[in-house]
């Protein structure tokens, strides 16, 4: 019965992007279309859940039309609905996993419920060449800061996290302070470009000790007294922002180095919204060359949140016969720690 799951629609709602795909396993992906609301919570300095889900019942379905028309297929082609499942806001995985069920009811198709977070963790997969395993992973979003030991899909073991904000999330208050609109990690990013990386050094938090764990929250109080000590002019902003983004990646490289000796693996793959960062890519790419390993991202629109990566891990969890469930009931959840993702 699983060869014939050729094509899955993915839905992605939890945070504040509708991302929708359609992937084929033969063709790759045949459509990948996206909506943000970053406009939408920009003026509130963040999601506001209510909003999100609102909004993603607007966009769902008319997303859903113009992914089948740009894979020129109609829902009779469809296999298979995969849909994030979890973790989120409670609000908007309920929008596309009634969606996703409802369809998959009507067309009368194995529905998927997919982790959020392993949809990132497989991103790269979408790529070539997509990495094999075994591989350390170093999940960095606006949600979670993880380094995972995968040595098959299904088989993840947390080696270390945050034990306080995710990276994405320190990225963007420390941009708040900046005065750059939410979320701000990527303009962060950009106004580092002109920073001087000498005036100001932060401290690299937590490595100083043995262990897995980050901790970012003290950087954003680090940027906020070195705000309020200089003036805030724009080269002073500049520099602030390119030492906290040195801060980060230089912490994120030392605990990945670590993992790396522990395991004796020399495949590292980044994913989440954070793993778009230039900067970042290039220092571990560089640090993955001289160690004689190799770094594997996604192209940037597959590290923030998107359809593609649902509708790929949809489709690996159907091929390994895992995860379908098809009963009328619709559950998603909000929490969900990917250690208690069924193992295949
Ligand atoms: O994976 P994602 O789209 O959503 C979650 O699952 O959280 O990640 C969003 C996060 C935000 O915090 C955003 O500021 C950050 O990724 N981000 C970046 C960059 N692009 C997105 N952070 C630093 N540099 C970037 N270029
Ligand atoms: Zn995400």
């Amino acid at each position: 019965m699983m060869e014939k799951i050729k094509r899955v629609l993915g839905i992605e709602t939890s945070c504040d992007e509708t991302g929708i795909a359609v992937y084929d396993g033969e063709k790759g992906l045949l459509a990948n279309q996206l909506y943000s609301q970053v406009k939408l919570h920009a003026d509130y300095g963040g999601v506001v859940p209510e909003l999100a889900s609102r909004d993603h019942v607007r966009k769902t379905v008319p997303l859903i039309q113009a992914a089948l028309q740009e894979a020129k297929l109609s829902g009779k082609d469809i296999d298979a609905v995969a849909y994030t499942a979890g973790p989120g806001l409670v609000g908007a995985l309920l929008v596309g996993a009634t969606v996703g069920r409802a369809l998959a009811f009507a067309w009368q198709v194995p529905a998927v419920p997919v982790h959020h977070m392993e949809g990132h963790l497989l991103s790269p997969m979408l790529e070539n060449p997509a990495p094999s395993f075994p591989f350390i992973a170093l999940l960095v979003s606006g949600g979670h800061t993880q380094l995972i030991s995968v040595t098959a899909i299904g088989e993840y073991q947390l080696l270390g996290e945050s034990v306080d904000d995710a990276a994405g999330e320190a990225f963007d208050k420390t941009a708040k302070l900046l005065d750059l609109d939410y979320p701000g990690g990527a303009m962060l990013s950009r106004l580092a470009e002109q920073g001087n990386a000498k005036r100001f050094i932060f401290p690299r938090p937590m490595t100083d000790r043995p262990g897995l764990d980050f901790s970012f929250s003290g950087l954003k109080t680090f940027a906020a007294n070195t705000i309020h000590t200089n003036n805030n002019d724009d080269q002073t902003r500049a520099d602030i922002a390119r030492a906290f983004e040195d801060a980060v990646i230089d912490t994120l490289a030392i605990k990945c180095q670590r993992a790396l000796d522990q395991s004796g693996l020399t495949r590292l793959v980044i994913a989440g919204g954070v793993s778009a960062n230039r900067t970042l890519r290039l220092k571990l790419a560089e640090m993955m060359h001289q160690r004689g390993g190799e770094v594997f991202y996604a192209r940037p629109e597959f590290c923030t949140d998107n359809g593609a990566m649902i509708a790929y891990a949809g489709w690996v969890r159907l091929k390994m016969n895992a995860g379908t469930e098809n009963d009328l009931s619709i559950a998603v959840r909000p929490r969900w720690p990917l250690s208690e993702l069924s193992v295949l």
